[in-house]
């Protein structure tokens, strides 16, 4: 098994939702990271958000002024993806939730980071092996799927393709540890992983409620957080990942497994179509304050 340096080198690719909350994460456990967005509005705004997140972390007394600013000055942004890999050990992947994009983003990554580097994708939905085999690293390849929104939540769900080597695993979860996350691992690719496909059964029953008009949303997100004990209702949630993300999610789901518990909601896909996407619009299932 290789032996990890003392901070694993990262770069993380996209700087939306995730990938900066993720580059945030690690620079809390110490680690360099470089953050990299085609858009440099994107890193403007992750910059931002670091700032924000650590000041009311300081605010609250749980960090130290000294700590937030190193957090801060660990992370480095750029939008030249090249320079971002040249001289990191692992790579996690968080652009676009669309296989020729991520394909793209493979194959360059494959080209400019160092032969030894591991490459691993947050997608939620696309396994490795559909990447892993744009790149001549198909073993140094897996998924590590984070959890919206990454520094709360502690999971991370490492999933091996069918070549993804055991020292590729182990790195991945060493860098898990690493950012102070606890990590899960899957022996076998499967869609929606292990936390979305319970997730998914959960959901699709409460739409199936909803279109049948058993309940409002309101109540079935009532009855699922106080009967049980769930953080929040599958409405709720899915306005705090955006519902643009669960219907993708569940349309991959319907489409690979031709399964009809999986189809959409049409009252998910009216959101949608409407632009309603939830707390990033300002207006999902309930209405948010700008
Ligand atoms: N949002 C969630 O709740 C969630 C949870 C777990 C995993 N994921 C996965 O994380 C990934 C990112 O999701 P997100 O919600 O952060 O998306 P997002 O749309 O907020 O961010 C994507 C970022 O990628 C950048 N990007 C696109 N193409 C690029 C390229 N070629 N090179 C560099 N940057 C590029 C975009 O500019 C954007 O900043 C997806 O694969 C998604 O499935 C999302």
């Amino acid at each position: 098994m290789e032996v990890l340096n003392a901070m694993t080198r990262l770069a993380v690719i996209g700087a939306g939702s995730m990938g900066a909350q993720i580059a945030q994460q690690a620079a809390l456990g110490g680690m360099d990271v470089t953050l990299q967005d085609q858009e440099p509005s994107q890193l403007h705004k992750a910059r931002q958000s670091h700032h924000g997140h650590l000041l009311r972390r300081v605010e609250k007394g749980k960090l130290s002024q000294e700590d937030a600013d190193a957090a801060i000055d660990r992370v480095h942004t750029t939008t030249d993806l090249r320079a971002a890999v040249e001289h990191c050990d692992f790579v996690i992947e968080a652009v676009f939730e669309d296989v020729d994009i991520k394909r793209l983003v493979f194959r360059e990554l494959d080209a400019a980071a160092p032969t030894q580097a591991v490459l691993a994708s947050n997608s939620s939905t696309i396994g490795i092996s559909t990447l892993a085999d744009a790149t001549r690293r198909p073993d140094r390849c897996v998924n590590m799927h984070f959890f919206y929104p990454v520094l709360v939540m502690d999971l991370v769900e490492i999933v091996r393709g069918p070549q993804t080597s055991d020292s590729t695993v182990a790195r991945a979860l060493a860098v898990a540890r690493e950012m102070g996350r606890t990590a899960v691992v899957l022996h076998k690719e499967i869609d929606g992983f292990i936390v979305n496909r319970i997730l998914h059964a959960a959901t699709q029953e409460a739409y199936r409620l909803l279109d049948a008009g058993v309940a409002s949303f309101e109540d079935i997100d009532t009855a699922v957080e106080k009967g049980l004990n769930w953080p929040m209702g599958p409405f709720r949630l899915g306005d705090l990942s955006g519902l643009d993300v669960t219907y993708n999610a569940r349309r991959h789901m319907y489409r690979s497994t031709a399964d009809e518990r999986y189809k959409p909601s049409p009252q998910l896909e009216a959101k949608v179509k409407a632009g309603k996407l939830g707390r990033k619009t300002g207006e999902g299932w309930y209405r948010y304050e700008k």
